[in-house]
C-alpha cells in the first residue's frame, strides 16, 4: 500500500519505518530540511535501538523516502498519516497548530478518495476538526475520511513496540474504511479494536494517564513506607501479583518525565474542565508527581548541608534507561535544583551526553561513573540505566570523598551498598 507519514518525529519515524518494513511504499514527510537531510544521510535524530539498521534497509530496497515533499506525498498515498508533535501551551491544553497546518496542506493537495489518519496524540474531538480543516480546504468535492489510530509505543522499544503492540486501536468513521487499515496492520496479526473515532481518541488518553496514576499511586505509597517503616518495593511485588491490578508501572521513584506523560496528563485534565468534568484525581496524579524531585532534593539536603561547594555526581540524564531523550528527564530538574544550592555537578549517562551539552550549563560532563563519582560526595542515581546497576561500588567508593548515595530509582539493594562503605538513602524504605 502506498503510505504517506507526515511529521518525522519520534512516532513518524518509527511508524514509517515499520510500515516500509511491512512491504508498503512509504513516504515520510517533513518541513524541517536538516531533519530529512539527516535522515537522507543515514544518521538518525533519535537513539533507538534497531531504527537505524530498519531505515537502511528501506531506504536501500527503495520503500522509504524521506522528503520534503509534502505534495508529493499526499498525492502519492493511499493512507495518510499525521504524525506532528502537539506540545503543551502554558495552560495545558495541546497545542494543536502544527495539525491544523498539516490538515489545511493536505486539503490543498487532495486529488483523490485519501484517508487521512491521525496518529498524533491529540484531545477528543481533533478528528473532526481535521475534517472540518479538510473540508473547507480542499479545491473540489473529492472524498476523504478522517480515522484515529493512536500511537501506544514507548520510547527505548520502539521498534519492538510498533511491530508487537497488546493492540491496535482504529476509530473510523464508517467501516468500509476501517477495511483499508485492517489490511495495513494485518502482517502484525495482534488484537485489533475497531471504535468511533472519539473513543479512540480518549482511549490514548486514559491509557496514559492511567499508567501516570499508576506511578503516582506507588509513588505515594513509597510516602507512606518511608514514614511508616515498610518496604515499597515489596508492597508493590505483593500488590502486582494479584492479576486485576498487574505488575507493571508499579516501579516507585522520582516519577514520571519524558515527552507523553507529563503533558499527556496536563492536556486531559484540560479536556476534562473544558467539558465541565471535576478531574481533582488527575490534579493528584500530578501534583504527586511535581512534588517527587523537590522531596528526593530534601532529602539530599538534609544529609549534606550545607551544599555550598559540595561535589555532586549525577548517574543518568535521559529520562528513562535505553533512549537519549531529555525531555521533562527529572534530571534536568534535580540538577537545577542542587545548582541553585551551589553544589558542583558532574554528570555521566551512557547515551544522552550529546544531548545534554547543549542543555546543561555549569555542569563537568564526564567519561563514566567512575569519573563523575571522583571526588565526589554524594553520588545520586537518576535514571536506571542497567550499567549502574552492575558497577563495581567499592572501586566508585574509592574514587569518592563521601561516602553517601541517593538512589532515586532503587537499583541497588542496602545490604550491598552498605557492605561497599555507603550511606544509602532510596525511595520507599528506610
Ligand atoms: C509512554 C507510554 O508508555 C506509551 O505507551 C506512550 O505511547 C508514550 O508514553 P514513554 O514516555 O516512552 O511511553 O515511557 P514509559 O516507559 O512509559 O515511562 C514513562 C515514565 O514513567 C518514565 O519517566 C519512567 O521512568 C516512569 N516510570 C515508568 C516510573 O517512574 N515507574 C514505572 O513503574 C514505570
Amino acid at each position: 500500500m502506498n503510505v504517506c507519514v507526515i511529521g518525522v518525529g519520534y512516532v513518524g519515524l518509527v511508524t514509517g519505518a515499520v510500515f516500509a518494513d511491512l512491504g508498503n511504499e512509504v513516504f515520510c514527510v517533513d518541513n524541517d530540511k536538516r531533519k530529512i537531510d539527516t535522515l537522507n544521510r543515514g544518521e538518525m535524530p533519535i537513539y533507538e535501538p534497531g531504527l537505524k539498521e530498519m531505515v537502511k534497509r528501506n531506504v536501500d530496497d527503495g520503500r522509504l523516502v524521506f522528503t520534503t515533499n509534502l505534495s508529493k506525498g499526499v498525492k502519492t498515498a493511499k493512507v495518510i498519516f499525521i504524525a506532528v508533535g502537539t506540545p503543551p501551551k502554558p495552560n495545558g491544553e495541546s497545542d494543536l497548530s502544527a495539525v491544523e497546518a498539516v490538515a489545511k496542506e493536505i486539503a490543498l493537495n487532495l486529488d483523490d478518495y485519501k484517508i487521512v489518519v491521525n496518529k498524533s496524540t491529540v484531545p477528543v474531538g481533533t478528528g473532526n476538526l481535521v475534517r472540518n480543516i479538510i473540508e473547507k480546504h480542499r479545491r473540489s468535492d473529492v472524498e476523504f475520511d478522517v480515522v484515529s489510530n493512536p500511537e501506544f509505543l514507548k520510547e527505548g522499544s520502539a521498534i519492538a513496540d510498533c511491530l508487537n503492540p497488546d493492540r491496535i486501536v482504529i476509530g473510523v468513521p464508517n467501516h468500509h474504511v476501517a477495511m483499508a487499515l485492517l489490511e495495513l496492520y494485518a502482517p502484525l496479526e495482534r488484537t485489533m479494536l475497531i471504535t468511533d473515532v472519539e473513543s479512540a481518541e480518549v482511549i490514548k488518553y486514559a491509557s496514559n494517564a492511567f499508567l501516570a496514576t499508576k506511578i503516582s499511586f506507588i509513588n505515594f505509597i513509597a510516602n507512606l513506607c518511608e514514614r511508616a517503616g515498610a518496604d515499597v518495593s515489596l508492597v508493590a511485588k505483593g500488590m502486582g501479583t494479584d492479576s486485576r491490578i498487574g505488575k507493571e508501572f508499579l516501579q516507585a521513584g522520582l516519577g514520571y518525565g519524558g515527552s507523553c506523560f507529563p503533558k499527556d496528563t496536563l492536556s486531559l485534565l484540560h479536556t476534562a474542565k473544558k467539558f465541565g468534568e471535576d478531574a481533582s484525581i488527575l490534579e493528584s496524579v500530578i501534583a504527586i508527581n511535581q512534588d517527587r524531585v523537590p522531596r528526593f532534593v530534601r532529602r539530599i539536603v538534609a544529609r549534606l548541608k550545607p551544599l555550598n561547594r559540595k561535589v555532586i555526581a549525577v548517574l543518568g540524564l535521559a529520562f528513562k534507561p535505553n533512549t537519549d531523550d531529555l525531555r521533562d528527564a527529572k534530571s534536568l530538574e534535580i540538577i537545577k535544583a542542587l545548582q541553585k544550592k551551589n553544589a558542583v555537578i558532574k554528570v555521566y549517562d551512557p547515551v544522552a551526553m550529546d544531548n545534554a551539552r547543549s542543555i546543561l550549563k555549569g555542569v563537568t560532563f564526564c567519561k563514566n561513573a567512575y569519573e563523575a563519582a571522583r571526588g565526589a560526595d554524594a553520588l545520586i542515581v537518576v535514571t536506571d540505566w542497567n550499567e549502574f546497576k552492575l558497577l563495581n561500588l567499592e572501586k566508585l567508593h574509592q574514587e569518592m570523598r563521601g561516602n553517601f548515595i541517593f538512589d532515586g530509582r532503587n537499583i541497588y539493594s542496602k545490604e550491598r551498598v552498605e557492605s561497599a562503605g555507603f550511606e544509602y538513602h532510596c525511595i520507599g524504605k528506610q
